[in-house]
């Protein structure tokens, strides 16, 4: 079956009446649905299923590693997402697999599609939690008390999905298993339009994070208070916001975003006591932490001049990632020449790719928005993608 045909018997899985486009979430029941449909395509092309302790799916051709030659994505979206950020390379990867089968193909080393867990943080804010579990760069304590916007642990929410959070943590017999990790993803941005190419190999990832910015101030009454008298948290909210783009504004292709914003209680006719807002910024070979400092300076000036308090986290950090210039090499090779594309998106392969070699294929969008209902793949290229990645693993695994 093609991945379009395999991308499309999801179609109606999460849709989100309310944004549009999709909201699927780590350990929610449209996620458990998709990881039932996955279980069962995979099934049908005969291989095995397994969900490891972080609760990454792994369907293995063969017995699972070692030097495994291993390919996918993820199934989870942001709110409101698109419908190819992370399915894409799930059915791109369930599709070479058949081909590569009724090719006749005989893998000479295991190979093995995997499904990672809450790869867009988009219900408990750390991005690649399956994969950061997984390879250690995420403590598991911290992990198990992350909660969700309901004020849901990761670790009840695990629990209820039927996964044991205990077990969550460090997997070195996983991560052994893996020989070679390649990700096939949709292109994030305007890339391969520019290049006038469906496929491209992916060369390096920026340095990006997300940071919470936590106002304090008094809730109040919006029209008993004077102006003179307000300690008012949005304030110097709206001030964060306004400081990430001009600091940004001054940093060669650095992108700050505030996409996220939540004042406490939240009423129209109420000053919030509280606003809790989420930075993302991202520097390519740059100073991210730098920018965010720069961003957390004026906002805290901004906080001092309205009585307001401010702490900042840092929720999550990623550095820059140059995927194995081996295995670069080697997609290369197979593909004859298609063009290296660095990302400002991040993605488990980045993660893998401080343990393992790693690397990754984008297919071109034709609409250059990502995050969004309007992310798109032409069927020809989301063909030509798939077709790209069982010669990848052909190569790989023979
Ligand atoms: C994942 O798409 C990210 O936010 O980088
Ligand atoms: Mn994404
Ligand atoms: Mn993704």
């Amino acid at each position: 079956m093609t991945a379009s045909r395999l991308l499309a018997g999801i179609g109606d899985v999460g849709r989100d009446r309310g944004r549009g486009g999709y909201s699927r979430h780590a350990f929610d029941p449209v996620e458990g649905e998709l990881r039932t449909w996955f279980a069962e395509q995979a099934g049908r092309r005969g291989l095995d299923v397994e969900t490891d302790r972080n609760g990454n799916l792994w369907a293995w051709w063969g017995a699972p590693g070692p030097d495994a030659v291993v390919t996918g994505s993820h199934l989870d979206s942001v709110p409101g997402g698109g419908a190819f950020d992370g399915p894409l390379g799930v059915v791109s990867a369930l599709s070479a697999v058949e081909a590569l089968r009724d090719k006749g193909f005989q893998p000479g080393k295991p190979l093995a599609v995997v499904v990672f867990a809450e790869e867009e943080g988009g219900r408990f804010g750390v991005p690649c939690l399956g994969s950061r579990l997984l390879t250690g760069s995420l403590d598991a304590d911290r992990a198990r008390a992350l909660r969700d916007p309901d004020g849901v642990t990761l670790a009840e929410a695990a629990k209820r999905a039927g996964h044991d959070p205990e077990r969550f943590g460090a997997d070195q017999e996983a991560l052994a298993r893996i020989g070679k990790f390649v990700e096939l993803h949709v292109e994030q941005g305007r890339g391969l339009i520019d290049l006038g190419s469906p496929v491209a190999v992916g060369s390096t990832v920026i340095e990006h994070g997300r940071w919470r910015f936590s106002f304090t101030g008094q809730g109040n009454h919006a029209g008993a208070t004077l102006l003179g008298d307000r300690r008012d948290p949005m304030v110097p909210a709206a001030a964060a916001v306004a400081a990430a783009r001009w600091v940004a504004a001054g940093v060669d292709d650095a992108r700050a975003t505030v996409g996220r914003l939540v004042p406490t209680p939240g009423g129209t006719n109420v000053i919030a006591s509280t606003v809790d807002l989420w930075l993302d910024a991202r520097v390519p070979g740059g100073d991210t932490r730098g920018l965010v400092d720069e961003i957390a300076g004026a906002a805290r000036r901004a906080a001092e001049e309205e009585g307001c308090a401010l702490t900042v986290t840092e929720e999550s950090y990623s550095d820059t990632v140059r995927f194995d210039p081996a295995l670069r090499d080697e997609l290369d090779a197979v593909l004859g020449g298609v063009p290296a594309l660095p990302t400002g998106a991040g993605h488990d392969a980045a993660i893998l790719a401080g343990q393992v070699p790693a690397g990754m294929l984008y297919v071109r969008n034709p609409t250059g928005i990502s995050h969004a209902p309007e992310e798109f793949a032409e069927e020809s290229d989301v063909d030509e993608g798939a077709r790209a990645l069982s010669d990848v693993l052909a190569r790989l695994a023979g």
